[in-house]
């Protein structure tokens, strides 16, 4: 194995992602996957089975975090419509469903979208094979609440950018974005990934989009790989005022 070097990103908001090091180990696995960044997902699903085996991120129940989110905030419905992106095996939607929620979810794997039909055939979340990198035009601006848990994170450095402005653009004036990543001060490694563990600069990169940081925490050790990164967006109607960036941190066992 060659030492290790330091790369920048090519092709991708340098700002955002920065730069990383890197070793050969893996080229080609690493190439192949950055250049069909989703293909790898649905293998891993066809495989699985009704409990999720072998889908390491499948807590086949609402996420943790999410969990404390919940905590924190009285999420109710009142007519509001809920997009949950890269549903996985669909815990997270059938949550949000159940407080009231219109309810779509999708995932790029349409073996992960048939387990959440075989699994939750009496929900009435609406289910969608879909990409985020070409979600149908009638979402963009089309959601309320919008919740985003480790896709982003999922997807190769070079694609963060573009998949944080699709991300963004879901949520309708007036919404509501809740991302939940694993995030690390760390120097990023990308042999590392999947997942490649975000900074504290991608989830600002969301308020680059027009939405403000209405509530942020940190769920400590969240996570095998370290801290969860909990936050809530909003889109303000009309001149609301734009997010200044700032994330005040508040720690949550
Ligand atoms: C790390 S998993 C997280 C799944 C789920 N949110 C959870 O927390 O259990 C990332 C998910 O995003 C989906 N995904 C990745 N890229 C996607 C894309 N471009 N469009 C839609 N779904 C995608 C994957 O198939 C996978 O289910």
């Amino acid at each position: 194995m060659k030492p290790s070097q330091v790369i920048a990103f090519s092709g991708v908001d340098a700002e955002l992602v920065g730069q990383a090091t890197m070793t050969d180990r893996n080229a080609d696995e690493r190439a192949s996957r950055d250049d069909d960044p989703t293909s790898w997902f649905e293998p891993l699903y066809r495989e699985t089975d009704l409990e999720g085996d072998g889908v390491p991120w499948a807590n086949m129940e609402t996420h943790p975090s999410f969990r404390k989110w919940l905590a924190r905030h009285d999420l109710k419905a009142e007519g509001r419509s809920a997009l949950v992106v890269g549903c996985g095996m669909g815990d997270d939607a059938v949550e949000v469903s159940r407080r009231g929620f219109a309810t779509t979810a999708f995932d790029v794997s349409p073996s992960a979208i048939e387990h959440c039909q075989r699994r939750f055939p009496d929900e009435s979340v609406q289910w969608h094979v879909a990409d985020l990198f070409t979600p149908p035009a009638d979402w963009d601006s089309g959601f309320d609440f919008v919740l985003e848990i480790y896709t982003v994170q999922s997807l190769p450095p070079r694609y963060e950018a573009q998949v944080i402005e699709r991300i963004a653009r879901l949520v309708r004036e007036g919404g509501q974005l809740l991302v939940i990543a694993i995030v690390s001060q760390e120097a990023r490694s990308l042999e590392a990934g999947p997942p490649w563990v975000l900074t504290p600069s991608h989830i600002e990169a969301f308020g680059d989009r027009g939405l403000t940081v209405e509530d942020h925490f940190v769920h400590e050790g969240g996570a095998r790989r370290g801290d969860v990164w909990v936050t809530t967006f909003y889109r303000p109607s009309g001149d609301g005022s734009p997010s200044d960036g700032t994330l005040s941190v508040t720690s949550i066992k």
